[in-house]
C-alpha cells in the first residue's frame, strides 16, 4: 500500500468520526450522560468506548504507546460492562471525554506515520490495513447502537446525512422467488476485510427454497396484530383510532404501511412467519438468495440460524469479537438497516442478538420450502 492509501486511511477515519460527532452534535452534556435504557448504554459510554478501542488498537496495540488514561479501559470493556451499568461507571464526561477523543485521534495519526500497511507486511493486523478497517467498521457499528439510543431522545433531529426509510418498492403483493436446490459458497472470501465468524469460506448444500423479495410491510404486520393480538413493535403507540403511530424521537407519526416493519423480536418475528403460514430463511438461504432479493438495507433480517462458528474458524484477532457469542442463545441477523453505514453492509456480514431484542432495526423476510 502506498503513502496515498495511509492518506485515504486518514481520511475514512476523520469521516467516520464526523459521522460520529455528527449525531451527536446538538446534544448537551446531560443527555449524553443519561442512561435511557438499561439496555443501551448512555451515549458517554459509546464515545469514550469508540476513543478507548481506537486507543488500545491503533496506538497501543500497533504504535507500542503506553495508555493515555492508564487503568480507564476496563470501563470501556463491553464484555466486563453490561449495558445497564455503564451510566454509573468513572467514565470520561463533558470536556473530557471530548478532549480524550481529539487527543487519542492525534497519536492514532502518528502512528499510521510510522507504520506499513502494505499487502506483503508480515504483521496480520497491518497487513493490508486489517486494523484500521476494524476501528472504522467498529465505529460506524456503534454509530447504530447510538441510533437505537437517540430514537428515545425527545426532540432528536437525524443529521441530514443520515434518512429514515421510505415505503418499500411497490409490489402486488408478495412475490417470492424459488431458489434452486445446489451447492452455494458461503462466507467471506479470503481476501479484503471482514470479520473473523464470516471466514473461513466454504461450501454448503441447501434444498430448494423459496423466499419473499421483499421484507414484511408494516401494513402486513398490523394485520398480524389485528388477528392475533400480538404486541404492536417498539415506538408504536395506538392512534386513539384504531391505527398506529411511531412515537420515536418524542414525535407522533402515523406508521407508513408500505415501509418496512422493524423493531420486532426474532420470538415476533417467528410467531408472525407461522401466522402466515410460512418461515424465516436459514442464515445460508438468505446469502445464497441475496443478489435476487430487493428491499435491502431497510432493516435487519431475523434468520432461523444461531451464532455458531463455521467450520474451521480462527477467531481473529480476538476472541470475543465473536467466539465468546457462538452458542444457542443469540440468532443471526442478515442484511442492514437504514442506520447501518454502507461499508458495514455486505453479503456475508453477520449480526446477531438475543431472540427477546427489540431496540435493534430488525424486521424480517419470508421464506418457505419450495412448490408449497
Ligand atoms: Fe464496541
Amino acid at each position: 500500500m502506498t503513502a496515498i492509501s495511509k492518506a485515504a486511511i486518514a481520511d475514512r477515519l476523520a469521516e467516520a468520526r464526523r459521522r460520529t460527532l455528527d449525531l451527536v452534535g446538538r446534544l448537551g452534556d446531560e443527555q449524553l450522560n443519561r442512561t435511557f435504557s438499561p439496555l443501551l448504554s448512555p451515549l458517554a459510554w459509546d464515545l469514550g468506548h469508540i476513543a478507548n478501542f481506537e486507543e488500545l488498537w491503533l496506538v497501543q496495540t500497533i504504535g507500542g504507546r503506553e495508555p493515555l488514561r492508564g487503568e480507564l479501559g476496563r470501563f470501556y470493556d463491553a464484555i466486563e460492562n453490561p449495558r445497564r451499568t455503564r451510566g454509573e461507571l468513572p467514565i470520561l464526561r463533558d470536556e473530557e471525554l471530548r478532549s480524550y477523543l481529539a487527543d487519542v485521534r492525534a497519536r492514532t495519526l502518528d502512528v499510521l506515520d510510522e507504520v506499513d500497511v502494505g499487502p506483503d507486511v508480515e504483521d496480520p493486523l497491518l497487513r493490508d490495513g486489517f486494523v484500521y478497517e476494524m476501528l472504522l467498521a467498529h465505529e460506524l457499528q456503534h454509530n447504530e447502537t447510538m441510533l437505537q439510543l437517540l430514537m428515545l431522545v425527545d426532540g432528536y433531529e437525524l443529521p441530514p446525512s443520515i434518512e429514515l426509510p421510505g415505503p418499500l418498492a411497490a409490489k402486488c403483493g408478495p412475490e417470492t422467488i424459488e431458489i434452486e436446490a445446489g451447492e452455494y459458497e458461503i462466507g467471506a472470501p479470503g481476501t479484503g476485510f471482514a470479520y473473523d465468524n464470516e471466514r473461513p469460506r466454504h461450501t454448503v448444500f441447501l434444498d430448494a427454497f423459496e423466499i419473499d423479495r421483499n421484507p414484511v410491510s408494516n401494513g402486513e404486520y398490523i394485520a398480524f396484530i389485528d388477528e392475533t393480538g400480538a404486541e404492536p413493535p417498539m415506538h408504536w403507540e395506538d392512534d386513539g383510532d384504531g391505527g398506529w403511530v411511531n412515537a420515536s424521537m418524542g414525535r407522533r407519526n402515523p406508521v407508513d404501511t408500505a415501509a418496512a416493519v422493524i423493531h420486532v423480536s426474532w420470538d415476533e418475528a417467528d410467531a408472525f412467519a407461522r401466522w402466515a403460514g410460512r418461515r424465516l430463511p436459514t442464515e445460508f438461504e438468505w446469502e445464497a438468495a441475496r443478489p435476487r432479493l430487493d428491499g435491502l438495507g431497510a432493516a435487519w433480517e431475523w434468520t432461523t440460524s444461531h451464532f455458531r462458528a463455521y467450520p474451521g474458524f480462527e477467531p481473529f484477532p480476538y476472541r470475543e469479537y465473536s467466539e465468546v457469542f457462538f452458542g444457542d442463545e443469540h440468532r443471526v441477523l442478515r442484511g442492514s438497516s437504514w442506520a447501518t453505514h454502507v461499508s458495514v453492509a455486505r453479503p456475508s456480514f453477520r449480526n446477531w442478538d438475543l431472540p427477546q431484542r427489540r431496540q435493534i432495526f430488525a424486521g424480517l423476510r419470508l421464506a418457505g420450502e419450495a412448490g408449497r
